[in-house]
């Protein structure tokens, strides 16, 4: 398809990552809005990037109201614009395949690539800014448990390992309910460093276990990254120690700030003398260090407690998986509604 119509336009940046910018956009027929995520193609990395983003999205067949959806994936080359589809055939999409493979660019440098990813737009900005702009609620951090557990079960399930799940990567969407309330949902995005775990060698037809799937980059922020990932060596459970490390700073409202852009982050770790240290990379040297959990009186119960020293052992195989996570905190927000009434 060669197109020389835009069917979006542009209304406002909104955010800006480390590879492509972030716009608000309106579709033109229909007037909905959506986010453009734009990416240049002009290096190896960035191409990589969007690819696994892009092949994380599009694996998924159905939708789930805590993930990100895509609605479709466009590539650009100078004047040219096609829907770009998985598996394609076309020449521009395998030369960026190519690309990534190979970790050279595949094409005339000279030529200007872009990749725009639409998507959902969600309007309440990350859960870092969402949270800590307002004061603690205890029903809201539940929600947000809930909600989280249920996204990572869907991606699992979909043999989807995330990789760099953080509060950044976290983003709000403000739906009204019925009464005219705004009702937060959280919504998992950023699938660039994501991994899809293909079938089993065995037997093409069973899906294997994302528990199973061993990867080796190391890859994701320090903060949240558990401790097998420092040292290359890991499955998705990498992801349950990621959400622990959100999770108990959400609880307990724990944050650092951030070297480089000096923001303040919601996030947990281990204070070493005047130093903090990621809990992952603590770990790493100490797998018997005890984690002070809560590090406040009262801020959770002790299946709380229990389920997020879980989250954060240094041994995977001692952490839940996403499905018996999800029960879990289905479970502890079910007692703690009965309590409430
Ligand atoms: N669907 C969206 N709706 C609204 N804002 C978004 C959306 N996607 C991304 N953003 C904004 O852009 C920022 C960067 O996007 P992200 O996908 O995390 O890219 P990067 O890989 O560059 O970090 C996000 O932190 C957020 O502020
Ligand atoms: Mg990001």
């Amino acid at each position: 398809m060669v197109s020389s119509q835009p069917k979006y336009e542009l209304v406002q940046e909104v955010g800006r990552g480390s590879y492509g910018l972030v716009y608000e956009a309106v579709v033109k027929k229909t007037g909905a809005r959506v986010a453009v995520k734009k990416i240049r193609c002009h290096a190896p990395e960035n191409v990589e990037l969007a690819l696994r983003e892009f092949w994380a999205l599009s694996s998924i067949q159905s939708q789930h109201p805590n993930v990100i959806h895509l609605e479709e994936c466009i590539l650009q080359k100078d004047g040219m614009v096609q829907k770009m589809t998985h598996g394609s055939t076309s020449s521009l999409y395998l030369e960026l395949v190519e690309t990534s493979l190979k970790g050279e660019i595949a094409f005339d440098p000279r030529s200007s690539y872009y990749l725009w990813f639409v998507m959902d737009f969600c309007d309440g900005g990350d859960m870092n800014a969402y949270l800590l702009s307002r004061k603690p609620n205890r029903k809201t951090n539940t929600s947000f448990m809930l909600q989280l557990s249920s996204a990572l079960a869907f991606l699992h399930k979909n043999q989807i390992i995330h990789r760099d799940l953080k509060p950044d990567n976290i983003l709000i969407s403000q739906s009204r309910t019925p009464t005219g309330v705004p009702e937060p949902t959280l919504k998992v995005a950023d699938f660039g460093l994501s991994k899809v775990c293909s079938a089993s060698g065995l037997n093409p037809e069973e899906p294997v276990s994302v528990n199973k799937c061993f990867l080796s980059t190391a890859c994701g922020t320090d903060f949240y990254m558990a401790p097998e990932v420092w040292e290359g060596h890991y499955t998705a459970k990498a992801d349950i120690f990621a959400l622990g490390i959100i999770i108990w700073a959400m609880l307990e409202r724990i944050t650092f700030i951030d070297t480089e852009t000096k923001k303040e982050l919601l996030g947990s770790y281990v204070k070493q003398g005047t130093e903090i240290v990621p809990v992952g990379e603590a770990l790493l040297e100490n797998p018997k260090m005890e984690l002070h959990i809560p590090v406040k009186k009262k801020s959770m119960n002790a299946s709380m407690k229990q389920l997020i020293k879980e989250m954060l052992a240094a041994n995977p195989q001692e952490r839940p998986d996403a499905f018996e996570l999800e029960l879990r905190l289905v479970k502890i927000a079910c007692k703690e509604c009965n309590w409430d009434t």
